[in-house]
């Protein structure tokens, strides 16, 4: 069978990246978690003191560095900077704070798309992200736009800091998603929004299997 491309966008911590995995895992695809690119880019931004503002600063060093991804079979993808383990540090408060800003940046997307194009070229992918079906694979064969309340994704967030042992507050949590949800949803490049030709998940109250199911059912035309 031919193998198709999958673009999975929506908003911060909708279970994109878990239900991506799934279903990769599932058709024997390639994952391509395109969030974890831009969170390479800004982690290093803020490793070499340049201002997230600084979109020059930002490419000249971005041309600098090799993304790398290592799949293993149960744990989370490791993700390699120029060869360096940077799967955990990425995900701190830091990096998820100032990502927007610097994805926001038009020449910073120019570059990462292209990679991500790259990567997608001969099908076989699910990548997930903001722009996938808008931007980096307009063409996809199947676009899932998913979506939960802003309350339940800061509760899957909180659990995954509990369980992690962070102190969290889930509170400033929620804010904290409303908050990049709406700059990654107001910047004048390639914004997030659902592609016309996107189905649409509400995840809210439902199961990571019944999404992963229910994308499934798409796939069989
Ligand atoms: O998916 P994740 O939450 O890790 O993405 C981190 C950030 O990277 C997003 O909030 C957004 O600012 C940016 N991003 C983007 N385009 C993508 C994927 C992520 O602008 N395709």
């Amino acid at each position: 069978t031919k193998k198709i491309s999958i673009a999975i966008d929506g908003p911060a911590s909708a279970g994109k990246s878990t239900v991506a995995k799934l279903l990769a895992k599932k058709l024997n695809y390639v994952y391509v978690d395109t969030g974890a690119m831009y969170r390479v880019i800004t982690y290093a931004t803020l490793k070499n003191n340049i201002n997230p503002s600084d979109e020059k600063a930002i490419v000249k060093l971005l041309e600098t560095i090799e993304i790398g991804f290592q799949s293993n079979d149960d744990a989370p993808q490791t993700v390699l900077m120029n060869g360096e383990d940077v799967t955990e540090v990425i995900r701190e408060d830091l990096v998820t704070n100032n990502v927007s800003q610097v994805s926001a940046h038009e020449q910073v997307r120019k570059i990462l798309v292209a990679r991500q194009q790259e990567i997608g070229r001969n099908g076989g992918v699910v990548m997930d992200g903001r722009d996938i079906g808008t931007a980096v694979m307009p063409n996809a064969e199947l676009k899932i736009f998913l979506v939960a309340s802003v309350e339940e994704r800061a509760e899957r967030r909180y659990k995954e800091n509990l369980a992690k042992g962070m102190d969290v507050d889930f509170e400033k949590l929620k804010q904290e998603i409303a908050d990049r949800d709406h700059k990654d949803m107001t910047r004048d490049v390639s914004p997030l929004i659902q592609a016309e030709d996107a189905k649409l998940i509400d995840t809210t109250g439902m199961s990571i299997e019944k999404v992963v199911n229910t994308i499934e059912s798409y796939l069989v035309i």
